[in-house]
């Protein structure tokens, strides 16, 4: 039994596919077409996952569509009433979707009556609750998605139980915690698709000064509900539309707050505007103020269903900072957040909603770690790391496997910046140790070096370390697993000064818990780091600049070469920037790994 999953026509455009039950591949389209964010048809996403399951669209048998323009009808038609304009766009979007089967013959050109495969469309918010249920480690467990917008609902929540999901409860447009989200980190200046992330990094420096004033925009309602004050959005008025100018552009969403929202905290910040404090607590109060709620919310389906697992989806569900406070305020004792919890992660969800809830089969699959998308084989690595040998940039070493990880943390404890490029590719948003940029997280110079160097990133985003899960307790105040990074613990104090560069201003982590079963290539790397240096934690962020993840090994050597990164770790391969002492010496800013390669017992 074969089911192609494609999340298409949206942000986040990706393919799953899953076979006999089991998936076997999954990827964002902008890993492959070098989009951030890209909308329209994936079709090198489905290309790939077609390639990866060993058959030809032909031989798909069900192709699931995250995407149901017949739910909520209802409602739609009345705003559609109230609002041409709104009309307009659902008539598109439904256009659109209605000629998903001629699009897909086109991409891979076939006659459109040779895809055999029965099309289903599942609802949005259903994709995102079986996108973390299905694939969750609990038999039973309460669901919840909470996003921007999708289906004309922003939240659902249920309670799952084998192959099946019960709902207990919804919350339609215009209500919605993702868009209170966005419409506020766009006041702060934040207007880039996907900005609100940088928000919650910022959110740390401040203090929830206007809490009060946010509880009249957002607030708890009923036993796992919510509303938006209206009066501080225009959406519900003038419409919300994430356009895209077609696939090979990011989506950009239009203006969410309104002229009362700055009668009532002041003007909005320009985006080159300097960031004040003023900022900083405006950020603090309106993460505050979506914890009140979600916990509000977590707290009324845990009494409904009894439950102690819980499972997040939908974008909201990428607040690790709000994630973690599952554990210390709802009788929860287990939260399952997969990879890909945006909508990227429908084409996952989609896909396992029809293999269990339409054809009814049992679960009888888990997904434990993060690695479905492209995998290149050692001899593709090992030519391309050779192409740079000619260039006279850097000298390359093939290395056995313990060589190769002693060499690589013997860089690290020396304060070089290594690009880690490994395996098969990541699902989701997250670097998670196959395509990794990696430092030593005891220098607490470590984020700036990066910043400057690589990143280029806002001084205010906090880095995220890795760490063995064998030794999570000994660190974090939390041991509950985070594989995915979608949790932020707080740092035991007496380590904040140990692993000062990945630790935020607030003392808190998004860390990645590593275990060997998971991916053991990484974990042994952070087992040797902690042998040389007493630590057994890396700094880990994405192996990218500017742009989406790596993807290809070309893609990380061409990074490696235009930036001012140290090392390349490609397979076996070493690549070592000849300027690479010096630069050591810069990233340091002393005498290098001396003070720093002790182990610190
Ligand atoms: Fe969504």
């Amino acid at each position: 039994m074969i089911i192609l999953g494609v999340n298409a026509y949206h942000a986040n455009a990706s393919a799953a596919i899953v076979v006999d039950g089991r998936l076997i591949a999954a990827v964002e389209e902008e890993r492959l077409n070098r989009v951030k964010y890209a909308a329209g048809l994936p079709a090198r996403a489905i290309g790939f996952c077609l390639d990866r399951a060993g058959v030809k669209l032909s031989e798909v048998d069900h192709i699931a569509i995250p995407r149901d323009p017949y739910a909520r009808l209802g409602t739609k038609l009345r705003f559609a009433m109230r609002m041409p304009k709104f009309a307009l766009d659902r008539l598109r979007v439904m256009r659109k979707f209605a000629g998903v089967r001629e699009d897909l013959a086109s991409a891979f050109a076939i006659a459109p009556d040779t895809i055999r495969a029965r099309f289903h469309r599942i609802e949005h918010h259903r994709a995102h609750m079986a996108s973390a249920f299905f694939v969750s480690p609990f038999e039973t467990a309460a669901v919840l998605s909470a996003d921007g917008l999708g289906d004309f609902a922003s939240f659902l929540c249920a309670s799952g139980e084998g192959p099946r999901m019960r709902v207990l409860g919804e919350v339609a447009f215009p209500h919605s915690l993702g868009m209170y989200y966005t419409a506020l980190t766009q006041y702060l200046g934040f207007w880039k698709f996907g900005d609100e992330y940088k928000v919650m990094g910022l959110a740390a420096y401040g203090q929830p000064e206007f809490l009060d004033e946010f509880r009249r925009i957002v607030r708890a309602e009923g036993a796992h509900s919510f509303r938006l004050g209206l009066k501080y959005f225009i959406h519900q008025s003038q419409g919300s539309e994430m356009t895209w100018r077609d696939a090979t552009s990011t989506p950009v969403l239009g203006r969410l707050f309104s002229p009362y929202l700055e009668k009532r905290l002041g003007p909005a910040r320009k985006a080159d505007e300097p960031l004040t404090q003023r900022h900083h607590n405006l950020a603090s109060s309106m993460q505050a103020a979506l914890e009140e709620v979600l916990v509000s919310c977590w707290r009324g389906l845990a009494a409904e269903t009894g439950q102690k697992s819980l499972c997040l989806a939908g974008g909201v569900a990428f607040n690790c900072v709000a994630n973690a406070k599952v554990l210390t305020t709802t009788p929860f004792e287990r939260v399952y957040v997969q990879p890909a919890a945006g909508d990227a992660g429908l084409s996952v969800g989609a896909a396992f909603a029809v293999q269990h809830e339409i054809l009814g089969r049992p679960r009888e699959f888990t997904m434990d770690h993060a690695y479905w998308g492209p995998e290149y084989s050692a001899a593709e690595m090992k030519q391309v790391a050779a192409s740079a040998s000619g260039s006279g940039e850097a000298a390359i070493a093939e290395l056995d496997e313990t060589a190769l990880l002693e060499s690589t943390a013997r860089h690290i404890a020396l304060g070089k910046i290594v690009g880690w490029y490994q395996g098969a590719a990541e699902w989701g948003p997250r670097a998670l140790g196959n395509r990794s940029i990696l430092a030593d997280p005891r220098r607490p110079e470590m984020k700036d070096i990066l910043n400057r160097r690589i990143k280029h990133r806002e001084i205010f985003r906090p880095f995220a370390p890795s760490i063995t899960e064998e030794a999570v307790g000994e660190y974090f105040e939390q041991t509950h697993p985070s594989p995915f990074m979608t949790f932020a613990y707080p740092v035991r104090a007496e380590k904040r000064s140990v692993i000062p560069a990945p630790t935020h201003v607030d003392g808190t982590a998004r860390l990645q818990t590593v275990s060997r079963s998971a991916n053991p290539l990484y974990w042994k790397l952070l087992r040797k780091v902690g042998d040389l240096t007493g630590v057994p934690v890396v700094l880990n962020t994405s192996f990218n600049d500017n742009e989406p993840i790596v993807c290809r090994p070309e893609e990380a050597l061409d990074c490696f070469r235009r930036t001012q990164m140290d090392v390349l770790v490609m397979g076996n391969s070493i690549l070592e920037k000849k300027s690479a002492a010096a630069l050591a010496g810069a990233s340091g800013g002393d005498d290098s790994g001396e003070r720093f390669a002790a182990p610190a017992k």
